[in-house]
């Protein structure tokens, strides 16, 4: 890359009396860098000799950028005194200096492309040795996988050059500067450089050589760079392989019996590559001086009459955005971790990645291809802060910095366009409009027309190929299914994708479902993209894990980088597993015709061959007959109604089907009988409670007994039942406020969380009115209402008891006007801090709310109290089992008429609603049990749609039912 010196930016350096900031010249250059070899393609090994210099270096930091030689940089330096530190690795995340956190805005004046006096610069040495038998022939090339984000480089006290793009590869060519003996590489790396103002995507600013750091022999007669062009027709089912190369050779591909030189075109059958069937096949490119493996998947990628066509066929994108994020290294990943990720992926029935909003690692992009995933591969580029001036400056409006996005544009394609998983490039995230875009799109499209290509930041979707959009609500969702929402003559024709949606912050999101609702009905949408993969939470002690503001930082968006659907060890929160179940490929239904299933195939490519299924019925939860299922072979978007056997006879019991579909062999990424897909339907309906509440309640020594529970005489309040005491049970109308609830202050729409708090739901008073022991009840009439408001809520609790049973009866009648929906209408309890063990029978395992609730299994299920918390990094409302039957605890059995929502957990509402971190939370001596006749939706407003109005919990008169009977255990 040629240097590039743009009129505002400073001169290089030349005498020693240059101001200071000339000596620094470099860091504020907007060009990309001086000295660095043309991009190429990655790959995993050839048989080239390398050397890997990951490890412990040598590292010293210091406060600015400027005002210091460059001796550490000649051989000889005496280092001894320094630091060491691991590359790859951030150093804020290994003792010196700390993270910063900021969403839009950069955490520094805009005054582009210069960038502050105090600039964390980090001096890294290490010497190696080359190893026995490193060929003296060639030359080599030292690379760099990943540095954020500025870098000057010197290599046996030889400066090599500079260079800036955190999260693309460079590379510097360095035979002539090795020595047999010792050799020093020496590091300097900035944090903020010209290059931050391109690189304000929404996560933690992490300096430091995070990726990995390479010696590459390059063999006399090496192939430089080299491009697999590889096609599948779905016509004649043949693949066109070309590979082209800047040093001729030959290309075998074995299994193919392919033995061509490069730049010729070869067809043969083959078996297309896709994410649902990923055939890669084998092959070996040679050249003289170099035997490169490679791995080859046939596919062609298209947009043919407004539609994402793979291999000829649609494809619904069932996808998540990923972040690169580990709690202890956070952008420096193993291959284990990513490997996880994969794995964790195609376990959850995801197909799709967007790599936000950068190149991930190169090595990750080998698993989307071998795993199977579709890819959308992001350029390093996001100015997002300037938002915050209306745009004013943008960079990619400004010609001077487009040859440093033209630099990011080629780094990518460059380094991953022999990978059959990226079907789509994208120029980067939240930039704003500008030439620097277009001029980015023509590099790409002039280079490789396989790809289309993706920008979100452009609604008139001039450069691109997809109409893209982040966060748009239901409704405007189904307008563009139904094409029906406008937009110049282009956008109209072109395929619709949410390439984020679903905001997975805290609890939630709500709303998936009604989401792919949308996406089944209407061909245009194709899919979409989960905000996002894992939250970005950093391990510490003091909280658990840390977010924004948890390191001093002056701004910061808090724990707005925890909106994962894995927490930040990569423990799947509850909205990944609503998740899978949403996008599962096979749709198993009941309500056929009697006796039937209905079962759907929903891949995009394959059949049913790697599926078995079974069938299992249920009596009031418990499963009582099972067996396998036999599916015909449906091809992709098929259906058939499939018989079910006989209901074995089973009488005064609430009875279900469960119809599942597992592998049918262990597959690269689960073992057989891993469950991808599963229906459940009722057959015979819950019996009613029989409940006849004969007994008289008694009055005496300041008490109320009836049947098994004494109340407080005075308040009428139950102080226990049977042996199983009871402190504070009443109406409940509080949760801890979701991050959804609160919602995000450029959301449209009532931010419940915020007008709950300004109503005083956190702070409602129980007025007592009347305390009734007659006939064959007692009687409860209260008051709930928060104070300086007119709405309140009349609630009476009506107690009755067969002798051993007792039944309370809850009547709801609001009073003046309200406004906003409840965020949850039961009561609430606490038991003795012994109770433990949780046994139920209704939804589960997990969590689940009204619009959250697709994964949640009518069943019998046990848990702890503890086992029940979801643990929020952000603590928060969570942990509600829906469509409770009846559920036992500390030594009391619960029913419900009707169904309920349950909750147990070692802290009160009010506890969690004050803890800002996993470590605030403490059990206390009671264990709080919420029983909800309702709960509010969740949605996803904090960077989204609030929950659908269908989900809301409206306040109305309402009646609801518990039975409590003494169970003994504990
Ligand atoms: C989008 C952005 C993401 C992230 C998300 C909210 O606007 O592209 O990077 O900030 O919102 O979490």
């Amino acid at each position: 890359m040629s240097h590039h010196t743009s009129p505002s930016s400073p001169a290089p350096p030349s005498a020693a009396s240059a101001p200071r900031w000339a000596v620094v010249g470099y860091v504020e250059d907007v060009g990309p860098g001086r000295g660095c070899l043309p991009p190429r393609t990655w790959y995993a090994a050839s048989d080239a000799a390398s050397l890997c210099l990951n490890g412990r270096w040598r590292f010293r930091l210091s406060p600015t950028a400027d005002a210091r030689d460059d001796s550490f940089a000649e051989p000889g330096y005496d280092a001894g005194d320094w630091d060491e530190i691991a590359v790859p690795g951030h150093w804020v995340l290994q003792g010196h200096g700390a993270p910063i956190y900021t969403n839009q805005r950069y955490p520094f004046p805009v005054d582009p492309p210069r960038v502050p006096t105090e600039n964390p610069t980090g001096d890294h040495l290490r010497l190696f040795d080359l190893p026995q038998g490193w060929p003296r022939d060639g030359g080599a090339v030292l690379c760099f996988d990943g540095v954020e984000s500025c870098a000057r480089v010197w290599l046996n006290g030889t400066e090599l050059g500079d260079f800036k793009g955190s999260r693309l590869p460079h590379e510097f060519a360095v035979g002539q500067l090795l020595r047999p003996g010792g050799n020093v590489l020496a590091v300097r790396v900035h944090q903020w450089s010209a290059g931050s103002y391109l690189e304000d995507q929404d996560q933690w600013w992490l300096p430091g050589i995070f990726r990995d750091v390479t010696l590459l022999h390059r063999p006399a007669g090496a192939v430089r760079d080299h491009f697999v062009h590889a096609s599948y027709d779905h016509r004649s089912g043949e693949g066109t392989l070309r590979v082209d190369s800047d040093v001729d050779g030959r290309v075998t591909v074995p299994a193919l019996g392919i033995d061509i030189a490069t730049g010729e075109p070869v067809s043969v059958p083959v078996e297309p590559w896709s994410a649902e069937i990923p055939r890669l096949y084998d092959g070996v490119l040679a050249t003289e001086g170099e035997r490169v493996p490679l791995r080859i998947g046939f596919r062609t990628v298209a947009v043919t009459d407004g539609l994402i066509e793979v291999n000829g066929r649609p494809v619904l994108f069932k996808g998540v955005n990923r972040h690169e994020w580990h709690p202890g290294t956070g952008r420096a990943l193993d291959p284990e971790t990513m490997r996880e990720d994969v794995l964790l992926m195609k376990r959850h029935n995801i197909n799709a990645v967007r790599t936000s909003h950068y190149p991930p690692h190169p090595a990750f992009l080998d698993l989307c291809d071998a795993y199977g995933l579709w890819v959308i591969d992001e350029c390093d580029l996001e100015t997002h802060g300037f938002t915050e001036q209306s745009w004013r400056g943008n960079p990619v409006d400004d010609d001077r910095w487009t040859p440093a996005l033209l630099d990011r544009a080629a780094r990518m394609v460059e380094r991953d366009k022999n990978h059959p998983s990226v079907v789509v490039w994208s120029l980067g995230n939240e930039a704003g409009t500008g030439r620097g875009l277009t001029a980015m799109a023509e590099w790409i499209r002039g280079r490789d027309g396989s790809r289309l290509l993706h920008y979100e930041g452009d609604r008139s979707c001039r450069d691109t190929d997809l109409y893209s959009r982040m966060y748009a609500d239901h409704e405007e969702v189904e307008r563009i299914g139904r094409r029906l929402d406008g937009g110049g003559h282009k956008r109209r024709e072109l395929p619709f994708l949410l390439c984020e949606y679903g905001h997975a912050m805290g609890n939630g999101p709500g709303g998936l479902a009604d989401y792919q609702r949308l996406f089944t009905a209407y061909e245009r949408l194709q899919g979409g993209f989960v905000w996002e993969w894992i939250d970005h939470g950093i391990t510490d002690d003091r909280h658990g894990f840390a977010y924004g503001g948890d390191f001093g930082e002056e701004l910061h968006d808090g724990n707005f980088v925890c909106d994962g659907l894995l927490f930040p060890d990569r423990e799947p929160s509850p909205g990944l597993i609503e998740y899978k179940k949403v996008i599962e490929p096979v749709r198993i239904e009941g309500g056929g015709r009697g006796g039937t299933v209905r079962i759907h195939n929903a891949h995009d490519v394959a059949d049913l061959s790697a599926l078995a299924f079974e069938w299992s019925f249920q009596a009031d939860g418990a499963t009582v007959a099972r067996g396998a299922l036999p599916v015909p072979q449906l091809a992709p978007g098929e259906s058939a109604d499939v018989k079910l056997p006989e209901p074995p006879g089973v009488q005064g019991a609430e009875t279900h089907w469960t119809v599942r579909a597992v592998l049918a062999s262990d597959t690269p990424w689960a073992r057989r009988g891993h469950e991808v897909a599963w229906g459940q339907f009722p057959v015979a309906q819950r019996p009613r409670l029989g409940f006849a509440g004969d007994r008289v309640p008694r009055v005496g020594h300041g008490r109320i007994t009836l049947g098994p529970a004494s109340f407080d005489a005075r308040t009428g309040e139950p102080r226990s039942i049977g042996p199983v005491d009871l402190t504070g049970l009443r109406l409940d109308v509080w949760r801890a406020p979701t991050d959804n609830d609160e919602g995000a202050s450029w959301q449209g729409g009532p931010r419940h969380g915020l007008l709950w708090r300004a109503l005083g739901l956190h702070r409602m008073r129980h007025r007592l009115d009347a305390v009734e022991a007659g006939g064959d009840a007692l009687t409860v009439r209260t008051r709930v209402a928060p104070a300086a408001r007119e709405v309140g809520l009349a609630t009476v609790y009506r107690w009755t008891s067969d002798g051993e049973r007792l039944k309370l009866t809850v009547t709801v009648t609001p009073e003046g006007e309200w406004t906003v929906p409840l965020p949850r209408l039961g009561v609430r309890f606490g038991l003795p801090g012994s109770a433990d063990r949780v046994r139920w029978y209704g939804g589960g395992p997990g969590e689940a709310y009204p619009d959250t609730k697709s994964a949640s299994r009518i069943g019998r299920w046990e848990s702890t109290v503890d086992a029940l918390h979801t643990p929020y990094v952000r603590p928060q409302e969570n942990g509600a089992r829906a469509d409770v039957r009846w559920a036992e605890i500390g030594g009391l059995r619960i029913e419900g008429e009707p169904e309920f929502w349950f909750t147990a957990r070692r802290w009160t509402s009010e506890e969690l609603d004050a803890a800002d971190h996993r470590t605030d939370l403490t059990p206390g001596d009671r264990v709080w049990v919420n029983l909800d006749h309702g709960q509010h939706g969740i949605g996803s407003q904090s960077c989204g749609p609030g929950p659908l109005p269908r989900y809301f919990l409206r306040a109305e008169p309402t009646e609801f039912a518990f039975v409590f009977t003494v169970t003994g255990a504990r």
